[in-house]
């Protein structure tokens, strides 16, 4: 039976017109493909719209591969919205340490927070109130919707986006208004009614396992006789991107009787625990250590000095070595810790032999 025809819809997403004229089809190649090869990911496995929230919040600049572990001890650490809730702040990084951009962890335990604060603790099913949850952005909400309500909504992320561009060729940067505007509109006109967390699954997976980033499979792909892409590894467009900027900051290891010295951070990883910084390279000293790391769009250089035991600014906490595998460290400053308390015990152990 043919689909009601939705006029409006295709006049604004053009670039697709033959996408979105020979949907039904489109739809039994994709989701015949999605049978025989599509993911089997633990957040598949459940309806829980706790489970999916947590996991969408950590795929939203994560690997799949990456992500997997963290998902399965965080479920395990806070199975639902009133654990969570309940859990402090420290506990909280500390589950999300090495996973970075750490504001998603921040917005999930505020979301927890504002469920659980709710007369029935439960989290809503519509997008709209979804969308007044702390960090709940229209992705998020509609994958819940989609992965937990199986609501017919469309969804697009990375894999969707870039898949979407290309088969409709869309040369518009895909983070600009127009080009997700465009993406948008085409996931929008494309989901079915009934069952719309198949396709929607399904799609993001042809996106990841065929239409990939640098290499797509055109010659393995079930849709390409939908798809207008001209020379598709080159979409989708991406925005100019502002120049990385070259930081170096400064840190001090101290150790004072099996205590190391750390620093409350009150800014970049607010709530995490770092070397104690210092303003400035301090003149004829060299360094013990140094690192570089990304930071959104900085290069940092860490470097981290000999400390003389000080007196302590109010940030600034001992902590028995034994403790520091449960305080949350950001990964750049957890890295440089274990190296130099590795190379103090090594340095010990020689200095004994030695005598
Ligand atoms: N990226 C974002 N959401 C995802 C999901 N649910 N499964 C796989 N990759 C994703």
């Amino acid at each position: 039976m043919a689909e009601a025809r939705r006029p409006a819809t295709i006049r604004s997403v053009d670039p697709a017109g033959h996408l979105i004229a020979r949907r039904r089809a489109f739809r039994t190649r994709l989701l015949g493909w999605y049978r025989g090869a599509g993911r089997d990911l633990p957040w598949r496995r459940t309806r829980d719209p706790y489970a999916i929230l947590v996991s969408e919040v950590m795929l939203q600049q994560t690997q799949v591969a990456t992500v997997i572990p963290y998902y399965s001890e965080w479920l395990r650490r806070f199975p639902s919205f009133a654990r969570l809730a309940a859990a402090s702040e420290s506990d909280v990084l500390h589950a999300w340490q090495g996973l970075g951009y750490y504001a998603r962890a921040r917005n999930l335990h505020a979301t927890a927070k504002a469920v659980a604060g709710t007369d029935t603790g439960t989290f809503p099913d519509s997008v709209a109130q979804m969308r007044n949850l702390p960090g709940l952005g229209r992705y998020t909400a509609n994958a819940i919707a989609t992965f937990a309500f199986g609501k017919s909504v469309p969804i697009v992320e990375a894999n969707i986006g870039r898949l979407l561009s290309r088969l409709s060729n869309s040369e518009l940067p895909i983070d600009s208004a127009a080009g997700a505007k465009l993406v948008w509109n085409v996931a929008g006109a494309l989901v079915p009614k009934h069952d719309a967390h198949t396709f929607n699954s399904a799609l993001m997976d042809l996106g990841a396992v065929i239409c990939g980033a640098r290499q797509p499979k055109c010659g393995m792909c079930p849709v390409r006789q939908f798809c207008r892409g001209v020379d598709p590894a080159r979409l989708p467009l991406k925005r100019e991107r502002a120049a990385t900027k070259m930081l170096t900051e400064h840190h001090r290891f101290t150790i004072e009787s099996g205590q190391l010295l750390l620093e409350q951070s009150q800014d970049r990883w607010r709530g995490m625990w770092i070397l104690p910084r210092l303003r400035e390279a301090p003149s004829r000293e060299k360094p013990l250590y140094r690192s570089e790391f990304p930071f959104t769009h900085h290069r940092i250089t860490l470097t981290v000095y000999r400390g003389v035991p000080v007196s302590t600014a109010p940030a600034h906490s001992w902590f028995p070595l034994e403790s520091l595998e449960t305080l949350p460290l950001p990964s750049p400053h957890r890295r440089a810790v274990s190296y130099l308390i590795a190379r103090d015990r090594q340095n010990l152990c020689s200095a004994r032999a030695a005598s």
